[in-house]
């Protein structure tokens, strides 16, 4: 006799549902397989409720992938301002004493997501964004934020919420780092994985303000935070973590070479067996052309006819003179990191192509005047706007033809994403996630109907024109066009297949924890 079960997914990250159960199969691994896990995740923003880049859209949507996986995440974030007034229906779920301040513990369920905030007054009631303050300098004191966050997280790993426990932690990027120190200082048995957003940010502070941290002496050392003599918050959360992911299988690659490893290749070399990458995923509710409520006219692959309003709006909102000629444009934090420096040299190119060229995006100032000065030289065909707006990015999105993303590095990216979805075609760095997202249009991928955008050499500014080129060319062929866009469109890059993979990774740490490790070094 057999039974049906919905099991969850296998180790392998194959989906496996409705299978079929032999009867004779061990009733405890069964229940081990099924059971539901609890997990804290812990992070600085969170869309919709606070966000500066793509950490604040995965932290935001994975929760509600890993929902269909049996798993439950409540998500530890600072009480920013914006955050509090974002997340109103919230209620108090403790009150703690932690490195000296007093801290509230909200609970809320906002925006689909179960939020449990650190409200520290101190802190985190500033007037600036979630790092830097309004004049765009960094906290003096973020290492005692982003400490004080982790020991909070430390915190509920061990004793709870209400009734609430997690399985398992899970910590994201260098302000999470030190939660899995905390956790080991404090004996805390819970397994915890870190996921490495980008690299470049390390949470690297001067060694004199670890003895205000609250940890043991021997932390300072060169399997816990010690680096280059100071300390860093991320080699923390990667020496001291059970497993440990990037954002895409390629970055994961590239981290653990001494030319991209940024000064952590040797930590991640010795991390290397619990390291892994997997590529995010898009919310494909708040990013469908079919049903966005920012853009002028909604749309999908069977009437993509109607992208043509939204061209229209582009056109209106941005200020460009109205034509026929591709509308690129960039969304972007302009720096060096996203390659932006590289746009300047181009502009000129794609303007003499009849093209025209929208950038928006905040970042470095000489960045910023170089492509105000190209705005000034080439009005009307290239416009930069420089802020950060939600709803203008969907309506890049669904406005312009063609993405540019030359970042130099790309521990994923979602813009692309974003961009695919839309049938807006990217032009990207053969770099990180972006090398794998976007199948270059060379001549064979083109004939096999599966190219969506075109690659070129990170860091170049020749080889970013000729992709531009390239796209352009494809641009003037409506039928080459229109077949790019339809696959564009068709590939699906939402969370189900990584979702999946990450339960698989918690599963098996859940289920492994308290083993003895082969990782020792
Ligand atoms: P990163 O996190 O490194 O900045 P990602 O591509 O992962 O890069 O994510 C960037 C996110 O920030 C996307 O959601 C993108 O739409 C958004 N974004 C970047 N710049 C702006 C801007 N100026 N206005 C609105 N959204 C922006
Ligand atoms: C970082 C990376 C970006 C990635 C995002 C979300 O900001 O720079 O590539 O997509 O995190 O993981």
């Amino acid at each position: 006799m057999t039974r049906k079960f919905a099991i969850a997914p296998a180790d392998n990250g194959e989906q496996v549902s409705d299978r079929t159960i032999p009867d004779e199969l061990p009733e405890a691994h069964l229940i081990r397989r099924y059971e539901p896990l609890a997990v804290l995740a812990v992070a600085s923003e969170a869309f919709p409720v606070v966000k500066t880049g793509g950490l604040a859209d995965v932290i935001g949507s994975l929760p509600k992938a890993l929902l269909s996986q049996g798993i439950a995440t409540r998500t530890l974030i600072p009480a920013y301002p914006m955050a509090l007034a974002n997340c109103d229906d919230r209620e108090v779920v403790g009150h703690m004493s932690v490195l000296g301040e007093e801290v509230t513990l909200w609970a809320s369920h906002c925006h689909e997501l179960e939020l449990l905030l650190v409200d520290c007054p101190a802190l985190f009631d500033r007037r600036g964004g979630p790092y830097l303050d309004d004049q765009g300098r960094n906290y003096p004191d973020n290492w005692r934020r982003f400490a004080l966050l982790s020991a909070v997280g430390a915190r509920i790993a061990a004793e709870g919420v209400d009734d609430w426990r997690p399985d398992l932690v899970h910590l994201h990027d260098w302000q999470a780092g030190l939660t899995a120190a905390y956790m080991r200082a404090a004996g805390v048995d819970v397994p915890r994985v870190v996921t490495i957003h980008n690299l470049a940010f390390q949470g690297q502070f001067p060694a004199s303000v670890f003895p205000s941290l609250g940890l043991p002496d021997h932390f300072f050392h060169v399997d816990g935070l010690e680096y280059y003599g100071d300390i860093s918050f991320l080699k923390a959360g990667i020496r001291l973590s059970d497993a440990v992911t990037t954002v895409s299988p390629t970055y994961a690659r590239e981290i653990l070479t001494e030319e991209q490893g940024m000064g952590m290749s040797g930590v991640l070399q010795s991390r290397r067996s619990v390291l892994s990458g997997i590529v995010n995923g898009i919310d494909e509710d708040v990013w469908n052309p079919l049903t966005d409520p920012y853009i002028s006219e909604n749309y999908d692959l069977h009437s993509i006819e109607r992208r043509r309003a939204n061209r229209e709006a582009v056109e209106q909102t941005f200020g460009l003179i109205p034509g026929d000629g591709a509308i690129l444009s960039v969304i972007s934090r302009l720096t060096w990191q996203k390659g932006i420096d590289l746009l300047a040299p181009v502009v000129q190119g794609i303007v003499d192509r009849g093209a025209r060229l929208i950038v928006i995006g905040e970042g470095d100032p000489d960045i910023v005047c170089g492509l105000a000065e190209q705005a000034r030289k080439h009005s009307g065909r290239v416009v930069v706007h420089v802020g950060f707006s939600e709803e203008s990015a969907h309506l890049l999105h669904a406005g312009s033809d063609i993405v540019v993303q030359p970042s130099r590095f790309e521990p994923c990216g979602l813009t692309q994403l974003y961009a695919l979805r839309y049938g807006a075609i990217p032009v990207v760095a053969r770099t990180g996630g972006l090398a794998e997202t976007v199948i270059d249009a060379n001549e064979a991928a083109t004939a096999a109907g599966a190219a969506t955008g075109f690659q070129f050499h990170p860091g170049s500014v020749e080889d970013l024109y000729q992709a531009i080129d390239r796209a352009l060319t494809a641009y003037d062929s409506s039928d080459t066009w229109s077949r790019l866009q339809t696959q564009a469109m068709r590939t699906s890059f939402g969370w189900a297949r990584s979702a999946e993979r990450y339960a698989c990774l918690y599963r098996r740490l859940v289920r492994d924890h308290g083993a003895p490790t082969l990782d020792h070094k």
